[in-house]
């Protein structure tokens, strides 16, 4: 029987295993719970444009990684992100330019996956419970009830409490996803109608509830009648208030922001809240992927690595490479 490889997970861990795996010949199917891709990198559509609302931007360290970014440039996907850097530190606000080449999918976050995943056959809105094994093949069940396969393999290529349940066939590899503690981030978003008298537009903030501010319209690309900015609180107070109402949420870190930026903030004419209950991995591994190649069952993802998106392209690779050397 010619069966395909199965891959839960259209964040870019995921869809660089499938990358791989499509360019050596073999066939994948992926699955995601959501209603499209990018996971953590996906944007938000809203009354205020397409926002990135999780990855903000990424950085190229590995030299594997950089020639892929090149690709990614050279067809249209991203651009270089060159903002005005400033750093907040109790409460003191200072310029901090540096050399860092920082990357943004273009004209959103989400162009990445999207242009990397056409032609590949995709199921969206399809959350996986299960994946088990017959005699010779893996199936995967949805919350609806049905059954998928059969696969020849699967990759898992979810967040880690996520990945712990589906990895229940290898239970070493559900034990190390299972160990991973993985953190909150609270996301608000702000657009104001007139445009905010600062010439910030990223900022690094260290004792604060917010952790990090990006103006949108600073990166290529956006386009937008508003002065709209991200907002991401720190993983601390994320996890302090993680239930949270929305409303309050915008509040407060509304409140913090107009208390750090250093210029009048008005009311927003917009806004929104995002929660992000598996932001980050709590600390980087040097796992690359987990494999179990004689039951054909692997995991990725960033928190195989570094909290990153290079980590988690990373992850998607070495999963890809682990699967093939056992074929
Ligand atoms: P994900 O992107 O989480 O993808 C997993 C996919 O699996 C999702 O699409 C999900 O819907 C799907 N899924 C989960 N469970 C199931 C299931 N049961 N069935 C089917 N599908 C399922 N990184 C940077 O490099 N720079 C940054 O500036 C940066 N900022 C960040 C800010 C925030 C607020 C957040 C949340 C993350 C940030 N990151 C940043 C981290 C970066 O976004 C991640 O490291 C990376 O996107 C993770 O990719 P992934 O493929 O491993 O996982
Ligand atoms: P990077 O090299 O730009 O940043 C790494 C870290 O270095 C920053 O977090 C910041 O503390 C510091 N830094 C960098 N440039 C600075 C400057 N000009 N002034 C002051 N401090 C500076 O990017 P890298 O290594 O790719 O990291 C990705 C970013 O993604 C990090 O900022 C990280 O915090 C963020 N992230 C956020 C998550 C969330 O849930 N909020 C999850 C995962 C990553």
């Amino acid at each position: 029987m010619n069966t395909s490889i199965a891959i839960i997970g259209t964040g870019i861990a995921g869809i660089s295993a499938a990358h791989s795996l499509q360019a050596a010949g073999h066939a994948v199917q992926l699955f995601d719970k959501s209603r499209g891709s990018g996971g953590r990198m996906a944007s938000k559509r809203s009354d205020a444009g397409a926002l990135d609302l999780g990855a903000q931007y990424f950085t190229a360290r590995d030299r594997s990684f950089v020639d892929v970014v090149q690709q990614w440039k050279a067809r249209g996907w991203v651009e270089r992100w060159m903002p005005k850097l400033y750093h907040a530190s109790h409460g003191q606000l200072s310029f901090s330019p540096d050399e860092q080449v920082r990357w943004v999918g273009t004209p959103r976050m989400s162009s990445i996956s999207r242009a990397m995943l056409a032609g590949m056959p995709v199921q969206f809105s399809c959350r996986i419970t299960e994946v088990f094994r017959g005699e010779q093949h893996w199936s995967l069940l949805d919350a609806e009830g049905n059954t998928h396969g059969p696969f020849s393999q699967v990759i898992v290529a979810t967040p880690a409490p996520q990945a712990s349940t589906l990895l229940a066939a290898a239970p070493k590899l559900a034990g190390a996803a299972a160990s991973v503690v993985m953190e909150p981030t609270w996301a608000i978003a702000l657009g104001f109608t007139n445009p905010l008298q600062t010439e910030v537009e990223g900022c690094f903030v260290q004792d604060s509830p917010l952790d990090w501010l990006a103006r949108n319209r600073s990166k290529p690309g956006r386009d937008t009648q508003l002065d709209t900015w991200v907002l991401h609180a720190s993983s601390q107070w994320s996890k302090q208030h993680i239930d949270l109402s929305k409303e309050a949420v915008i509040e407060q870190l509304h409140g913090a922001f107009a208390e750090l930026i250093g210029c009048a903030v008005p009311a927003p004419a917009f806004s929104l809240a995002h929660r992000w209950l598996y932001a980050r991995p709590a600390t980087a591994h040097q796992w690359g992927a987990l494999a179990d190649t004689d039951l054909g069952l692997y995991a990725c993802g960033d928190w195989c690595l570094s909290g990153r998106v290079e980590g988690a392209w990373l992850s998607g690779q070495e999963a890809a490479r682990r699967l093939m050397e056992r074929l």
